[in-house]
């Protein structure tokens, strides 16, 4: 049976969810997209910047999940923060998506004028067109910052973690605002070389389970919500059967001793796209 985390405003966000970053437009994100959602997911993670909207739409069209069961997030870009055009750029993806609602809708990275589109996203939240509003990318002073002028608390950061770079601090400081945590990058990312740990290989080999299950198992008894990608189908199953075994205390220490402190993305407080 998959977890799930209920957000501050009450919705349940099912606790994997498919990534779908550099997943490229066309046949390959629909089948990915169909493949999870027939293989058990409903969570699907886009976001305008990766140009697949319209495929992740198909996929879903083309499963025989039906869209009510399905929790599906976007993401305003940069572009669209630093020229104030939030509320069309919702619009437009919406009709990539083919959908008249998406359950998570954020700010993919505090560029400038993020401010202003937060009070654009309050407006489409109190419009029912995206049931939960949030952020990506935020650091502990981006929130606060946010938190004393807004009426409405984020539902979820989704930032960078995995074993390399867990992120742990800036994890503990967002829950504890009653804010989720989303985990991107959670496999250490395309071209990492993580799964290929020997560490990870013997922890699996005790459970069962390959390294990328291991890691998954880790976020999810970490209380956050993870995105791993693929775009193969056996892979893609093989994520989310991750219910069946939990790492011991242990193990989860085993992981968490993988960190090098070296990011695989952007600082948020340093990013220039
Ligand atoms: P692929 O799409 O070819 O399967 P992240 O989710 O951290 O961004 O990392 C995803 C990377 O890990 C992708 O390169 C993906 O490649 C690979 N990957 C995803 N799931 C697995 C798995 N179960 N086993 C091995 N590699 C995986």
């Amino acid at each position: 049976i998959q977890s799930t985390i209920t957000l501050n405003n009450g919705t349940v966000i099912p606790q994997i969810g498919l990534g779908v970053f550099q997943t490229p437009d066309g046949d390959v994100t629909v089948n990915a997209v169909q493949t999870a959602l027939e293989a058990g997911y409903r969570h699907i993670d886009t976001a305008m910047i990766y140009r697949n909207e319209a495929s992740v739409g198909e996929g879903i069209r083309r499963s025989s999940v039906p869209r009510g069961d399905i929790f599906l997030t976007t993401k305003l870009w940069n572009d669209d923060i630093r020229v104030h055009r939030a509320k069309d750029a919702f619009q437009e993806s919406l009709d990539r998506l083919g959908v008249d609602y998406v359950d998570l809708y954020l700010i993919h990275w505090p560029a400038d004028g993020w401010q202003r589109a937060w009070d654009d996203m309050q407006e489409i939240y109190a419009s029912g067109r995206a049931k939960t509003i949030g952020v990506s990318n935020f650091h502990e002073h981006h929130l606060d910052e946010l938190l004393s002028n807004s009426d409405v608390t984020p539902a979820a950061d989704q930032i960078e973690s995995s074993p390399q770079f867990p992120n742990q601090a800036l994890i503990d400081a967002v829950h504890a605002k009653g804010i989720a945590v989303e985990a991107w990058s959670p496999l250490g990312g395309t071209g990492g070389n993580l799964l290929s740990s020997p560490d990870l290989a013997r922890i699996g080999a005790k459970y069962g389970k390959s390294p990328a299950q291991v890691v998954i198992r880790w976020h999810i008894q970490r209380g956050v919500v993870v995105l791993p990608k693929s775009t193969h189908a056996d892979r893609i199953r093989q994520n989310l059967d991750v219910f069946d075994f939990m790492l011991s205390d242990e193990d989860m220490a085993r992981v968490s001793a993988l960190a090098t402190g070296v990011r695989n993305g952007s600082d948020p407080d340093d990013f220039a796209f």
